[in-house]
């Protein structure tokens, strides 16, 4: 018996059929010395793709440029030894039936100076800004910003070639793509800058180079967020709107599908409608979406980071949303982490046996 049919129905995107609508969300780990994935990260993976996970996005593994690494232990997706590795675990995922793409991040202003994988390089970020009125590292010249873009196609291509369904660009949380989309940290006065829209073109450099280097057929996502972790509650988009003049310019770049991050997918974004982030993104550009935040959980993950616990919670109101074509794809993150057998058991019903999810899942190691 299939539980939630609407849940467990393929999904197409980009031509690429993903079995059920289950989609790992990136979490970062640091189980991969000197940045290369070992046996045991192909094996975390394959265990969530036999428990029934439709797509996994990976977590954040570091683009081709010294400064986009904070930890020396985060995989890196461009030296031998770790695409190495990364091969064998697209291939564990595929083995245990689930599809898998890697999150492509460049940490910028969040990397303290001095750490990552080459701890002599600057940190960078649009403006040497972490969050406004502090500063940290250096701002970006027009180099920096090509040899970058070039990093992210690079990382793109690479995907293809080690056997991954796709890639996603990590353009949220306040790491470096999303420093150029958010005003606090973005000054230049260069065309990277400006108003919302034209805050985007960085990201619109990427997402171009990405397709030219991959072709029209390779599906690529973009995660985007409101809220920074310097700044929890800010929205750069006020209304939908000023939403839609956000994502055109990514939609027209030829962007496949936003992975739109939230805390709480129950949140509506803005006053007088119910739609959430996910949800007012598929319709202001026709773009599939995927939510995320809280699913099959009582509590949200910055809580979680604090040590606090969460229980098993139902999945009904977002099955409703589901259903309704609200969005197209779920996003789950520490329920995952609890348990990877989590979608199976949704699947099956077996509800009394969801665990609950405690700080020692925070960095889980099986
Ligand atoms: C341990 C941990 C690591 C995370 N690392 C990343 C990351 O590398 N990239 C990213 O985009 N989000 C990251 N996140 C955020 C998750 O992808 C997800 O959006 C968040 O946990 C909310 O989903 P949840 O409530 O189902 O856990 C991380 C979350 C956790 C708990």
């Amino acid at each position: 018996m299939t539980n939630y049919p609407a849940l467990f129905s393929s999904f197409t995107l980009n031509g690429l059929e993903i079995p059920n609508r289950i989609v790992m969300a990136p979490m970062t780990r640091s189980f991969s010395p000197g940045g290369h994935p070992t046996e045991d990260v192909a094996a975390y993976y394959r265990r969530r793709a036999e428990g029934g996970v439709g797509l996994i996005i990976t977590e954040g593994t570091t683009i081709d440029h010294p400064s986009a690494s904070m930890d020396d232990k985060i995989p890196d997706f461009h030296s031998k030894p770790a695409l190495d590795g990364w091969k064998r675990v697209a291939a564990e995922v595929h083995e245990g039936g689930g599809l898998i793409m890697p999150q492509l991040w460049h940490t910028g202003s969040m990397r303290f100076e001095g750490s990552g994988l080459n701890p002599d390089a600057s940190t960078l970020s649009p403006s040497g800004l972490k969050y406004p009125g502090k500063e940290v590292g250096k701002a970006m010249t027009k180099q920096d910003v090509t040899d970058i873009a070039d990093a992210f196609a690079k990382g793109t291509e690479a995907a293809r070639e080690a056997g991954f369904d796709g890639v996603q660009f990590h353009g949220a949380h306040g790491y470096l793509i999303d420093t150029f989309f958010w005003e606090g940290t973005n000054e230049r006065d260069d065309e990277y800058g400006g108003a919302l829209e034209e805050r985007t073109a960085f990201a619109v450099e990427i997402i171009e180079k990405a397709r030219a280097a991959v072709g029209k057929d390779f599906p690529l996502i973009i995660r985007i967020s409101q809220w920074k972790q310097q700044d929890f509650e800010h929205k750069m988009a006020t209304d939908p709107e000023k939403l839609k003049a956000f994502l055109k310019p990514m939609v027209d770049a030829g962007i496949d599908c936003f992975d739109c991050s939230t805390r709480r997918f129950w949140e509506p974004e803005f006053e007088g409608s119910d739609l959430n982030f996910a949800g007012w993104t598929k319709q202001l550009t026709g773009l599939p979406t995927i939510t995320v935040g809280s699913v099959g959980l009582s509590g949200e993950f910055v809580a979680g980071m604090g040590g606090e616990s969460s229980q098993a919670a139902p999945i009904d109101g977002l099955i409703e949303r589901l259903e309704k074509g609200e969005f197209d794809l779920v996003g789950v993150g520490r329920a995952l982490l609890s348990d990877p057998g989590w979608a199976n058991k949704i699947r099956a019903g077996n509800f009394d046996q969801l665990k609950a999810f405690e700080r020692d899942h925070m960095m889980s190691l099986s």
